[in-house]
């Protein structure tokens, strides 16, 4: 093999992907390769059928290049709660960034996905997580209902006014923004700017690919690290009871944290409870309306909404792959994956195992194991906001379709084209359309 299957690992866990990288995996992708085909640049429409070629070839399989992937249930579960598989060989997720450290920029700009929890393993992300945790108890998620509750209100109020919106930028985009924006009590003149550097970053979470995103991210990068940075002081002056003020008056060990721990913190939040939900929120009344007899359910009965998260959640999981490398030689199955193996985990796979979900392809909101879903991955980086991503995404379509129980699809839904974020881009609606 003439490239490095390690700088393909790298590539591909970075997002930063070289143009060999890019020519080898885009070639095996046309051969038909499933595996690049999932994990190419350019995420197939319905990777269903992948996973289930993936699942085919066993419940861990070696790929040519070197990795092992699986789409097995209970072998992705073990991977992600079995501590000897990691996040990332070493600290930070390498090469994302590569070019501000190139630049010399790293000290004044750093993408705050890049130091967070989801790329730290112990004792760094215990540590981590101990301070976030507890901003996320269901106890502040009970408490936080009603705020979330008038969001929704409100900005369906707006919407449901007109014939036809588009129900991602008119509806769930702008959910979780607002919902963001009242946990860090963001003054209404700066919400704007907040939904700006929520889009142009979660679109980057997949990697930067051109010379306009680079600009892009570097610019917000620098905008926001200055705002975050600012807040913070801020609320170390005159603390409220938002969740900025909660982290600044953290001390973990009798010492409060220091200024770039801060803004990764609320970086990271603002970054990783954007994009999913509006996925999670877009995607499942995009599942409803496919689905009328599943819509008709949630009409006869407003407290399915919970099941149809859930459901939602299993059936087309916003986060479809998550990767792992081995720390040590670790068995799977049948297969030894050696120190340093990289593993890919095709969650969107594993939430349609036959082996675990009686005929997986069917959007069902009265299946009975719903919820063995991992959306939200396992172990020690199960999903933080799953609690809050529950509620707002209820919330949003208990909301939507009492209000407008005759909402109906104008035209067909566009996916976006973000490789391991899966979610429909545009979706235009008729208010009052048919039952
Ligand atoms: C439906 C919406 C969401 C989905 C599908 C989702 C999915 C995920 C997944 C799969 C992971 C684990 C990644 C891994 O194991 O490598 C994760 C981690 C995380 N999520 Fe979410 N997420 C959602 C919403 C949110 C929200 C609303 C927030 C915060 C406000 C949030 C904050 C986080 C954080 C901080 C982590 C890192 C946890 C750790 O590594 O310890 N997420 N999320």
């Amino acid at each position: 093999m003439l490239i490095s299957t390690e700088r393909i690992g790298n590539d591909l866990r970075a997002g930063a992907v070289s143009l060999t990288t890019r020519t080898v995996v885009r070639a095996m992708a046309l051969s038909g390769d499933p595996v690049m085909r999932v994990l190419g640049r350019r995420a197939p429409a319905d990777p269903y059928p992948e996973y289930e070629r993936i699942r085919a070839r066993g419940r861990v399989s070696r790929h040519p290049l070197g990795l092992h992937v699986t789409a097995d249930h209970a072998i992705s579960r073990a991977a992600l709660r079995d501590p000897r598989l990691g996040v990332g060989p070493t600290r930070k997720r390498p090469g994302a960034l590569d070019w501000l450290v190139a630049s010399g920029e790293e000290e004044q700009l750093f993408h705050p996905i890049d130091e967070s929890l989801l790329v730290l393993n112990p004792p760094e992300h215990t540590r981590l997580r101990r301070i976030a945790g507890p901003l996320f108890t269901p106890h502040a998620m009970r408490d936080l209902t009603p705020a979330v509750e008038k969001v929704v209100t409100r900005i369906l109020d707006e919407a449901a006014g007109r014939e036809q919106f588009d129900l991602v930028a008119d509806f769930a985009r702008r959910i979780p923004l607002e919902v963001m924006c009242d946990l860090f009590a963001v003054p209404d003149a700066d919400r704007d700017t907040f939904v700006r550097w929520g889009g142009v970053l979660a679109n980057t979470l997949d990697g930067i690919r051109t010379l306009g995103e680079r600009r892009d991210v570097r610019r917000v990068l620098a905008e926001m690290t200055e705002f975050l940075g600012a807040l913070v002081e801020e609320r170390r002056r005159e603390p409220g009871d938002d969740l900025v003020s909660r982290l600044a008056a953290a001390a973990p060990e009798g010492e409060p944290l220091d200024g770039r721990t801060l803004v990764v913190l609320a970086g990271m939040l603002l970054i990783a409870g954007f994009e999913t939900v509006v996925n999670a929120i877009g995607g499942a009344a995009v599942a409803l309306l496919e689905h009328p007899d599943q819509k008709a359910l949630l009409l006869d009965d407003p407290d399915l909404a919970a099941e149809a998260v859930e459901e939602f959640l299993r059936y087309e999981p916003p986060v479809q792959v998550l990767l792992r490398v081995a720390r040590e030689p670790v068995a799977l199955g049948e297969v030894q994956l050696p120190a340093g193996g990289m593993l890919a985990i095709a969650i969107g796979g594993a939430n349609r195992d036959p082996a675990v979900f009686d005929d997986p392809h069917r959007f069902d909101l009265s299946r009975p194991n719903k919820r063995d879903h991992l959306a939200f991955s396992a172990g020690i980086h199960y999903c933080l906001g799953a609690g809050l991503a529950r509620l707002e995404s209820e919330l949003a379509l208990r909301h939507l379709f009492a209000r407008l129980p005759r909402l109906a699809l104008a035209g067909k839904p566009q996916l976006r084209p973000i490789r391991n974020i899966r979610g429909p881009g545009i979706v235009p609606v008729l208010a009052r359309g048919t039952r």
